[in-house]
C-alpha cells in the first residue's frame, strides 16, 4: 500500500475509530504533547513525533492480548509509513513487542510512555562525555561538562 502520513486530525479520527475510554485518549494525548514538546527541543518534526505518540496505543481497548501487534495492521492499513509504525510498535518493548527503540524518536516514546508519564523523572544529558547531572565544579569551569536537567511540566 502507498504510504500516507496522516495529519493530526486524521491520526486522532482513527485513534477513536479504536478507542472509545476518555482516560485512554487522554493519556494519548499527554504523549502526543510531551512528544511534541521533545521533537521542538530536538529540532525534530513535531508533527510527525506527534502524531506518532498519538496512535502508539490504538490497539489496546480493543486487543489487548495483541497490543503492539495488532497495532502494526492498522497502521499498515490506513497506509502510514514504515518508520511510523515502528516506532509505535518499539514503544512496548520488553513487554509486549520484540522491536528494540533505536531512533531518538522511538526512545523517546518509550521513555515517556513507560517512564515519565507514570511519574518518573528523566534527566537527559546531551553532551556524550557527561556521565552525571552534577558535573565537578572544577570541569563545569573548564567547560568540558554540558548536562541540561530536562522537566516536563
Ligand atoms: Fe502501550
Ligand atoms: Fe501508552
Amino acid at each position: 500500500m502507498e504510504s500516507n502520513v496522516p495529519t493530526r486530525e486524521e491520526a486522532l479520527a482513527l485513534l477513536k475509530q479504536y478507542t472509545r475510554s476518555e482516560a485512554l485518549i487522554n493519556h494519548a494525548k499527554a504523549v502526543e504533547g510531551v512528544m511534541r514538546y521533545m521533537a521542538r527541543k530536538f529540532g525534530e518534526n513535531e508533527e510527525k513525533w506527534g502524531v506518532i505518540g498519538l496512535v502508539h496505543d490504538l490497539d489496546y481497548e480493543q486487543f489487548p492480548e495483541k497490543h503492539c501487534i495488532k497495532v502494526r495492521e492498522i497502521l499498515d492499513e490506513n497506509g502510514l509509513p514504515e518508520d511510523y509504525i515502528r516506532a509505535v510498535v518499539s514503544h512496548g518493548w520488553g513487554i509486549c513487542s520484540d522491536v528494540k527503540p533505536e531512533s531518538l524518536l522511538e526512545k523517546t516514546l518509550f521513555a515517556i510512555d513507560q517512564f515519565v508519564l507514570r511519574g518518573g523523572r528523566a534527566v537527559v544529558c546531551v553532551d556524550p562525555y557527561c556521565v552525571s547531572d552534577r558535573p565537578n565544579p572544577m570541569e563545569r569551569q573548564m567547560g568540558k561538562v554540558h548536562c541540561r536537567k530536562v522537566q516536563l511540566l
